[in-house]
């Protein structure tokens, strides 16, 4: 119950092998090849950074050197023009500029670009920062010149920065030249999976095919080409319950075939026996010919319920047992006394033994008494008039049926258990099932019966060996 909820929620909810394979494969590629492009973007970008910072570094020293160049020839700072003319030339970027002396001064440059206020004072050393001229984002570098004068030491602070139009413009080509085709390979990859996991589980959809085109009566072993490893042992159990299944099928259609011939015998001889009945003018011989179709209807019925309590006695019919807690001494007694008045009749001596204490077993009443009538009935009817038959109980819970009659060959103790076998020669009518439900019956119980020689190997003596059951279970 519980199983069968579960693979209901399992298929409503799509549970499919597919799908589990690609979560479990795109997932963690998409991740890995998301994380894996955004780092190298990042290092990339961190990178061409350092560079355009190198390259603002040196055009800091370039005015530095040209400030302690004037600084030298004229003691104060004028910048030539043609310097200024290549220092802020640049094909993408606006570049600005500013020489600041000790009382912030502007000495040289637009004077836009301020000198970067939280690190002024911790340091005289170069240092880049961020800010902003007219709007737009500028790098910066800041630098600190010192110089001893005539009138004393003094230092100049010396600004430079760009627009930021060419580092955008490299992230822009990085995302162009690198991303862009990381993205197509994880959609190529993606694809890939999809396509390896359709081709993977193809084999599953071949075995699916094969399977459903398959005709009910098609019991041999399926074959399907190229199977791989995996999936070959699916394909061989199926193949060995399919050969279970034809085995069983086999069985049950000889067991078909000889029923309808164990009914059909008899059924020819009631009509045999209507005609003649029907043919009797005198009343002595219609009533011989009646009496003759009652012996041949009352056979006909012992077949048909032989034949029901074989169906009922299937293996699986566990399920329908009633089993109970049942004392086997009290049980085989009044069983064997119900037998009395036939024996007598027979000129047979049906005897009975029983152990002191009471043998309790768990066992369905009405199929053990199947079990033992049949015993006791074979008996009467294959021992000759005067013989002896005792049905004996013992403690380690068994139960046996013995005669001093003609007794069962050696090698044919183990087919009379045999649906339909009856021993050649006999006079004595029956259907040869018998023996057969009791077997049934005894397995259902999970008792195993054995037929040997009886007492001085004279007649037979069947052995019934029940499972005893504890002492608390009993009670
Ligand atoms: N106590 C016995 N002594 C000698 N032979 C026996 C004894 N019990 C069974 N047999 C032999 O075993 C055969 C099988 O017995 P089984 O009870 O299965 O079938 P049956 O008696 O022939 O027919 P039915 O189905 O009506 O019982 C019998 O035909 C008989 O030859
Ligand atoms: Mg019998």
């Amino acid at each position: 119950m519980f199983n069968t909820m579960m693979i209901k929620a399992r298929v409503d909810k799509g549970y499919s092998l597919r799908r589990i394979l690609l979560r479990w494969l795109l997932l963690p590629l998409l991740t890995l090849f998301t994380i894996g492009t955004v780092v190298v973007y990042q290092i990339a970008l961190s990178y061409s950074e350092d560079a355009y910072d190198r390259a603002l570094y040196d055009s800091a020293d370039d005015i530095v050197k040209l400030c302690q160049a004037s600084l030298r020839t004229s003691g104060e700072i004028t910048l030539p023009a043609a310097a200024k003319d290549v220092l802020l030339a640049d094909q993408y970027d606006k570049v600005y500029y500013s020489v600041m002396d000790d009382q912030g001064k502007l000495l040289a440059g637009d004077g836009k670009l301020k000198p970067d206020v939280e690190k002024a004072s911790e340091s005289d050393n170069r240092h880049f920062y961020d800010t902003a001229v007219d709007g737009a984002e500028v790098r910066a570098i800041s630098t600190v010149l010192h110089m001893r004068m005539i009138d004393g030491n003094h230092s100049w602070t010396i600004v430079v920065g760009e627009t930021r139009n060419k580092r955008e413009h490299l992230a822009d080509q990085i995302i162009t030249g690198f991303v862009m085709p990381q993205i197509l390979i994880i959609l190529l990859a993606s694809l890939l999976v999809m396509f390896a996991v359709k081709r993977g589980l193809a084999p599953l959809e071949s075995l699916r095919l094969a399977l459903s085109q398959r005709s009910h009566n098609d019991l041999n072993a399926l074959q399907v080409p190229n199977l791989p490893s995996e999936v070959m042992p699916l394909t061989q159990e199926i193949n060995s319950l399919l050969a279970r299944i034809k085995s069983v099928f086999e069985v049950q259609k000889q067991f078909t075939a000889d029923a309808a011939h164990q009914l059909r015998t008899p059924l020819a001889g009631l009509s045999a026996q209507t005609d003649f009945a029907l043919e009797q003018k005198n009343p002595p011989q219609t009533q011989h010919a009646l009496d003759q179709i009652k012996v041949v209807a009352g056979r006909l019925s012992h077949a048909v319920n032989q034949l029901l309590s074989i169906a009922r006695n299937e293996p699986g019919a566990e399920r329908s047992l009633q089993m109970q807690a049942l004392d086997l001494n009290a049980f085989a007694r009044d069983t064997t006394l119900e037998w009395v008045e036939t024996a007598m009749k027979q000129h047979m001596d049906l005897g009975f033994e029983e152990t002191d204490n009471a043998v309790i077993i768990n066992a369905d009443p009405a199929r053990l008494k199947e079990l033992l009538d049949n015993l006791i009935d074979n008996a009467l009817r294959y021992c000759p008039s005067g013989s002896r038959i005792t049905v004996r109980v013992s403690g380690d819970a068994t139960l046996q049926v013995e005669d001093n009659g003609p007794g069962i060959p050696p090698e044919e103790r183990e087919r009379v258990f045999e649906r339909f076998h009856r021993l050649l020669g006999s006079e004595i009518h029956g259907n040869g099932l018998g023996l057969a439900i009791v077997r049934e019956i005894a397995e259902l119980h999970h008792a195993s019966i054995v037929v040997t020689e009886g007492a001085g190997g004279h007649g037979a003596l069947f052995t019934v060996q029940f499972k005893t059951i504890p002492a608390t279970e009993a009670s």
